[in-house]
Protein backbone atom coordinates (compact mmCIF):
# COMPACT_ATOMS: atom_id res chain seq x y z
CA UNK A 1 0.00 0.00 0.00
CA UNK A 2 1.54 3.52 -1.29
CA UNK A 3 0.22 6.39 -0.43
CA UNK A 4 0.01 7.91 -3.75
CA UNK A 5 1.51 12.01 -3.84
CA UNK A 6 1.06 11.32 0.09
CA UNK A 7 -2.94 11.36 1.25
CA UNK A 8 -4.33 13.53 -1.26
CA UNK A 9 -7.72 13.16 -0.41
CA UNK A 10 -7.16 14.36 2.95
CA UNK A 11 -4.06 17.24 2.32
CA UNK A 12 -2.99 18.62 -0.72
CA UNK A 13 -1.13 16.56 -2.97
CA UNK A 14 2.80 16.35 -3.05
CA UNK A 15 3.10 18.85 -0.05
CA UNK A 16 4.65 17.81 3.17
CA UNK A 17 1.38 18.08 4.46
CA UNK A 18 0.33 15.40 2.56
CA UNK A 19 2.89 12.82 3.58
CA UNK A 20 2.94 13.90 6.93
CA UNK A 21 -0.90 12.82 6.38
CA UNK A 22 0.14 9.61 4.85
CA UNK A 23 2.08 8.68 7.91
CA UNK A 24 -0.81 9.92 10.35
CA UNK A 25 -3.15 7.44 8.19
CA UNK A 26 -0.67 4.82 9.02
CA UNK A 27 1.20 4.36 5.53
CA UNK A 28 4.71 3.05 5.55
CA UNK A 29 5.42 4.28 1.38
CA UNK A 30 4.67 7.23 -0.09
CA UNK A 31 4.78 8.14 -3.68
CA UNK A 32 5.84 11.08 -5.23
CA UNK A 33 6.52 13.37 -8.10
CA UNK A 34 9.92 15.25 -8.39
CA UNK A 35 10.15 17.94 -11.51
CA UNK A 36 12.51 20.29 -12.52
CA UNK A 37 11.82 23.91 -12.39
CA UNK A 38 13.53 26.10 -14.76
CA UNK A 39 16.55 26.80 -12.72
CA UNK A 40 17.61 23.27 -12.45
CA UNK A 41 16.09 22.64 -8.60
CA UNK A 42 14.61 19.37 -7.96
CA UNK A 43 11.03 20.05 -6.51
CA UNK A 44 7.66 18.11 -5.48
CA UNK A 45 5.05 18.33 -8.30
CA UNK A 46 3.02 16.30 -10.50
CA UNK A 47 1.47 18.53 -13.08
CA UNK A 48 3.23 20.50 -16.15
CA UNK A 49 1.16 23.42 -15.32
CA UNK A 50 1.36 25.18 -11.85
CA UNK A 51 -2.37 26.28 -12.13
CA UNK A 52 -4.24 23.08 -10.88
CA UNK A 53 -2.61 22.35 -7.49
CA UNK A 54 -1.09 25.89 -6.71
CA UNK A 55 -1.87 30.03 -7.03
CA UNK A 56 0.80 29.83 -9.69
CA UNK A 57 0.11 29.94 -13.74
CA UNK A 58 1.69 28.54 -16.44
CA UNK A 59 4.64 25.59 -16.93
CA UNK A 60 6.82 24.90 -14.27
CA UNK A 61 9.68 24.12 -16.28
CA UNK A 62 9.43 27.45 -17.26
CA UNK A 63 9.37 29.08 -13.65
CA UNK A 64 12.49 29.84 -11.45
CA UNK A 65 12.71 28.03 -8.03
CA UNK A 66 12.49 31.88 -6.62
CA UNK A 67 9.01 32.10 -7.80
CA UNK A 68 7.68 28.85 -7.13
CA UNK A 69 8.71 29.06 -3.34
CA UNK A 70 6.34 32.41 -2.60
CA UNK A 71 3.53 30.03 -4.51
CA UNK A 72 0.52 28.78 -2.75
CA UNK A 73 0.49 24.96 -3.03
CA UNK A 74 -2.02 24.29 -0.50
CA UNK A 75 -4.96 26.61 -0.79
CA UNK A 76 -6.44 25.48 -3.70
CA UNK A 77 -7.13 22.33 -1.35
CA UNK A 78 -8.59 23.96 1.61
CA UNK A 79 -7.79 27.14 3.31
CA UNK A 80 -6.46 25.35 6.14
CA UNK A 81 -3.80 24.36 4.28
CA UNK A 82 -2.84 28.11 2.69
CA UNK A 83 0.46 28.70 2.31
CA UNK A 84 1.74 25.24 2.29
CA UNK A 85 4.58 25.33 -0.07
CA UNK A 86 5.68 23.36 -3.13
CA UNK A 87 8.76 21.02 -1.47
CA UNK A 88 12.25 20.55 -2.63
CA UNK A 89 13.41 17.14 -3.16
CA UNK A 90 15.96 18.04 0.07
CA UNK A 91 13.01 19.36 2.45
CA UNK A 92 10.84 15.81 1.64
CA UNK A 93 13.68 13.04 1.96
CA UNK A 94 14.72 14.95 5.58
CA UNK A 95 10.60 14.81 6.38
CA UNK A 96 10.78 10.67 5.42
CA UNK A 97 13.89 10.26 7.67
CA UNK A 98 11.95 12.05 10.52
CA UNK A 99 8.71 9.95 9.76
CA UNK A 100 10.24 6.48 9.13
CA UNK A 101 8.17 6.70 5.94
CA UNK A 102 9.79 4.74 2.93
CA UNK A 103 9.40 6.78 -0.66
CA UNK A 104 8.87 5.75 -4.39
CA UNK A 105 10.43 8.65 -6.42
CA UNK A 106 8.84 9.20 -9.36
CA UNK A 107 11.00 11.35 -12.18
CA UNK A 108 8.60 13.12 -13.77
CA UNK A 109 10.63 15.09 -16.45
CA UNK A 110 9.70 17.97 -18.90
CA UNK A 111 10.04 17.06 -22.32
CA UNK A 112 13.91 16.80 -23.34
CA UNK A 113 15.07 17.07 -19.72
CA UNK A 114 14.86 13.12 -18.90
CA UNK A 115 18.24 12.86 -18.58
CA UNK A 116 19.12 15.73 -16.38
CA UNK A 117 15.91 15.52 -14.25
CA UNK A 118 17.13 11.89 -12.99
CA UNK A 119 20.70 12.79 -12.57
CA UNK A 120 19.68 15.99 -10.34
CA UNK A 121 17.36 14.23 -8.48
CA UNK A 122 19.62 11.10 -8.20
CA UNK A 123 22.43 13.35 -6.92
CA UNK A 124 20.10 14.43 -4.28
CA UNK A 125 19.14 11.25 -2.89
CA UNK A 126 21.99 9.92 -3.11
CA UNK A 127 23.44 12.89 -0.89
CA UNK A 128 20.50 12.79 1.47
CA UNK A 129 19.09 9.53 1.88
CA UNK A 130 21.43 7.76 4.42
CA UNK A 131 22.60 4.06 3.12
CA UNK A 132 21.50 2.16 6.14
CA UNK A 133 18.16 2.93 5.27
CA UNK A 134 16.10 0.73 3.03
CA UNK A 135 16.78 1.84 -0.66
CA UNK A 136 13.92 3.68 -2.19
CA UNK A 137 12.47 2.56 -5.68
CA UNK A 138 12.84 4.93 -8.43
CA UNK A 139 10.55 5.14 -10.84
CA UNK A 140 9.20 6.44 -14.30
CA UNK A 141 7.12 6.70 -17.72
CA UNK A 142 10.40 7.86 -19.30
CA UNK A 143 12.94 5.37 -20.48
CA UNK A 144 15.44 7.59 -20.91
CA UNK A 145 15.68 8.62 -17.01
CA UNK A 146 15.00 5.29 -15.65
CA UNK A 147 18.28 4.39 -17.68
CA UNK A 148 19.94 7.38 -16.09
CA UNK A 149 18.99 6.00 -12.76
CA UNK A 150 20.52 3.15 -13.59
CA UNK A 151 23.75 4.60 -14.66
CA UNK A 152 24.16 6.98 -11.92
CA UNK A 153 22.61 4.66 -9.50
CA UNK A 154 22.80 1.28 -10.19
CA UNK A 155 22.40 -0.10 -6.61
CA UNK A 156 18.40 1.56 -5.87
CA UNK A 157 15.82 -0.79 -7.84
CA UNK A 158 13.74 0.44 -10.53
CA UNK A 159 10.35 0.41 -11.78
CA UNK A 160 9.13 1.45 -14.91
CA UNK A 161 5.75 2.76 -15.28
CA UNK A 162 3.12 2.73 -18.31
CA UNK A 163 0.06 3.66 -18.93
CA UNK A 164 -1.29 0.51 -20.76
CA UNK A 165 1.68 -2.02 -20.79
CA UNK A 166 3.83 -1.77 -24.03
CA UNK A 167 4.45 -4.89 -25.78
CA UNK A 168 8.03 -4.79 -25.82
CA UNK A 169 8.09 -4.64 -22.13
CA UNK A 170 10.14 -8.05 -21.29
CA UNK A 171 12.59 -6.46 -23.79
CA UNK A 172 12.91 -3.15 -22.08
CA UNK A 173 12.53 -4.62 -18.77
CA UNK A 174 15.82 -6.71 -19.27
CA UNK A 175 17.63 -3.82 -20.98
CA UNK A 176 16.73 -1.44 -17.90
CA UNK A 177 17.52 -3.92 -15.27
CA UNK A 178 13.94 -2.91 -13.36
CA UNK A 179 12.70 -5.04 -10.43
CA UNK A 180 9.00 -3.89 -11.42
CA UNK A 181 6.62 -2.24 -13.38
CA UNK A 182 3.81 -0.13 -12.88
CA UNK A 183 0.52 0.02 -15.00
CA UNK A 184 -2.88 1.96 -14.44
CA UNK A 185 -4.80 -0.61 -13.11
CA UNK A 186 -7.90 -0.20 -15.18
CA UNK A 187 -6.09 -1.76 -17.75
CA UNK A 188 -4.33 -4.35 -15.89
CA UNK A 189 -5.44 -7.94 -16.25
CA UNK A 190 -4.33 -10.74 -13.90
CA UNK A 191 -2.91 -12.63 -17.22
CA UNK A 192 -0.63 -9.33 -17.61
CA UNK A 193 0.48 -10.18 -13.86
CA UNK A 194 0.59 -13.48 -14.19
CA UNK A 195 3.07 -13.34 -17.43
CA UNK A 196 5.02 -10.36 -15.33
CA UNK A 197 5.52 -12.60 -12.51
CA UNK A 198 6.73 -15.87 -14.46
CA UNK A 199 9.40 -13.41 -15.95
CA UNK A 200 10.42 -12.08 -12.69
CA UNK A 201 9.28 -9.28 -12.56
CA UNK A 202 6.93 -7.25 -9.70
CA UNK A 203 3.62 -5.92 -10.35
CA UNK A 204 2.38 -2.37 -9.32
CA UNK A 205 -0.79 -0.96 -9.82
CA UNK A 206 -2.26 2.94 -9.99
CA UNK A 207 -3.99 4.33 -8.69
CA UNK A 208 -6.55 2.43 -7.05
CA UNK A 209 -9.66 3.95 -4.56
CA UNK A 210 -12.05 1.10 -4.45
CA UNK A 211 -11.60 -1.41 -2.08
CA UNK A 212 -13.31 -3.90 -3.79
CA UNK A 213 -10.93 -3.18 -7.00
CA UNK A 214 -7.99 -3.25 -4.64
CA UNK A 215 -9.19 -7.05 -3.32
CA UNK A 216 -9.47 -7.97 -7.32
CA UNK A 217 -6.21 -7.51 -7.98
CA UNK A 218 -4.72 -8.75 -4.77
CA UNK A 219 -6.14 -11.97 -5.71
CA UNK A 220 -4.65 -11.48 -8.82
CA UNK A 221 -1.25 -11.64 -6.58
CA UNK A 222 -0.45 -7.42 -7.68
CA UNK A 223 2.61 -6.65 -5.37
CA UNK A 224 1.39 -3.10 -4.49
CA UNK A 225 -0.99 -0.58 -4.90
CA UNK A 226 -0.74 3.18 -5.05
CA UNK A 227 -3.98 4.32 -3.82
CA UNK A 228 -5.43 8.20 -2.82
CA UNK A 229 -6.77 6.95 0.57
CA UNK A 230 -3.93 4.66 2.59
CA UNK A 231 -6.41 5.23 5.67
CA UNK A 232 -9.31 3.35 3.98
CA UNK A 233 -7.27 0.94 2.39
CA UNK A 234 -5.23 0.02 5.43
CA UNK A 235 -8.15 -0.24 7.42
CA UNK A 236 -9.73 -2.58 4.83
CA UNK A 237 -6.80 -4.73 4.28
CA UNK A 238 -5.69 -5.35 8.42
O1 LIG B 1 3.76 6.09 -9.90
C1 LIG B 1 2.44 5.77 -10.06
C2 LIG B 1 1.63 6.95 -10.49
O2 LIG B 1 1.95 8.05 -9.69
C3 LIG B 1 1.83 7.29 -11.94
O3 LIG B 1 0.95 8.24 -12.42
O4 LIG B 1 0.33 10.49 -13.12
O5 LIG B 1 -0.07 9.77 -10.78
O6 LIG B 1 2.22 10.22 -11.56
P1 LIG B 1 0.86 9.75 -11.95
MG1 LIG C 1 3.30 9.77 -9.77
Amino acid sequence: MIGHRGSPRTAPENTLASFRQAARDGATWVEFDVSLTSDGRAVIFHDDDLDRTSDGTGPLAATPFDALRNLDAGGWFSPSFAGEPIPTLEEALELFRELGLSFNMEIKPDRGREVETAEVALAIARDCWPSDLPAPLISSFSRASVATAKEVQPGWPRGLLFDRVTEDWKDVGAQLDVISFGANHQHLTAETIRTMHEAGYGVMAYTVNDTERARTLKNWGVDGIFTDIPAAMLKAFT
